[in-house]
């Protein structure tokens, strides 16, 4: 197959990582080439590591060839599936979707990465939402083993097939799940991180011993806090508050002292400090 993939930030060069990995053919583009450069950078660091522990059985430069970088939306006519993974910012990702729309074959499939955004409302800004469909993946891209694919009210059968079928080409599980604000997954990952957060900001315990009495009473891989750090703190209050707003309900507000965090620009791992520093 030939992706597509919009935004290399960590999402979209994970992305770009898992299809090339397996074989596919994959365009990239972003507001600018250092985007993609970096990214290239950071895949090549990863897949040393995968290749050393034999988790890739591929050259790493043959890999890494077949990723390629466009700023003409044309380059992406031959493409198969087209995934979104930029800013949940849903103005920018609509536009993007009415200029692709006309590119591609009729028979391409649309998607976004978003972890929050309806897909039935993403959808609704093409001439035919029935192309249009969630694909929600998980950071690090290349070692979580879940692709969450999310069907808009007008998605049809045959784009979740085709996403099914990418599913099983990349190596990764699946499962099917109907348009809810935050999907199955991220409801509740930024419901975990956020009561986290509530606990630091109450004093209960430390940054340190939060994260320890998830992990080790939990059997959570990491704690809420580190976990948040790696997510991006501003990506935790953006989905809260797209939560929030769409069920009405209390239950779903931001904790504080992320927003206040966020304000301060500690956004976590990719800002160098969050509730640690890196
Ligand atoms: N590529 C290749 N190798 C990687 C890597 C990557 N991208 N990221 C980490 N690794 C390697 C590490 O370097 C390390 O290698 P060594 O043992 O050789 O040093 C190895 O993987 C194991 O990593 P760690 O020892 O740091 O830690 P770990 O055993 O805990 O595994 C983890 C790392 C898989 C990330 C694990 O901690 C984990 O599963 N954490 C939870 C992640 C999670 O919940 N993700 C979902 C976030 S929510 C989301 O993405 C979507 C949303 O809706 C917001």
């Amino acid at each position: 197959m030939k992706i597509g993939i919009v935004g290399m930030g960590i999402m979209g060069s994970g992305i770009a990582q898992l299809s090339a990995t397996a074989g596919h053919e994959v365009i990239t583009t972003d507001v600018s080439r250092a985007f993609y450069d970096r990214a290239i950078v950071s895949i090549g660091k990863s897949l040393d590591k995968l290749i050393e522990k034999k988790l890739v059985n591929r050259e790493k430069a043959q890999i890494l060839s077949s990723i390629s970088y466009t700023e003409d939306l044309n380059d992406f006519s031959k493409c198969d599936i087209v995934i979104e993974a930029v800013v949940e910012n849903q103005k920018n990702k609509i536009d993007f979707f009415r200029r692709i729309e006309p590119i591609v074959s009729p028979s391409a499939v649309i998607s976004s990465n978003t972890s929050s955004i309806s897909i039935t409302s993403l959808a609704s800004s093409l001439k035919d939402p029935s192309r249009f469909v969630g694909i929600h993946f998980f950071n690090p891209v290349p070692l979580m083993n879940l692709i969450e694919i999310i069907r808009g009210v007008k998605t049809s059968k045959q784009t979740v097939d085709r996403v099914v079928e990418f599913s099983k080409s990349v190596g990764k599980e699946y499962v099917i799940v109907e348009d809810s604000p935050g999907f199955v997954t991220t409801r509740v990952i930024a419901m975990l991180i956020n009561e986290g957060a509530f606990e630091f900001s109450e004093g209960i315990a430390s940054r340190e011993d939060i994260d320890k009495a998830l992990k080790l009473g939990g059997n959570f891989p990491m704690g809420p806090l580190t976990l948040g750090d790696m997510v991006g703190l501003d990506t935790v209050v953006n989905i809260m508050d797209v939560m929030y707003e769409s069920f009405k309900d209390p239950k779903f507000r931001a904790a504080p002292i992320l927003r206040k965090m966020v304000e301060a620009g500690k956004l976590g791992r990719k800002s160098g400090e969050g509730f640690y520093k890196y």
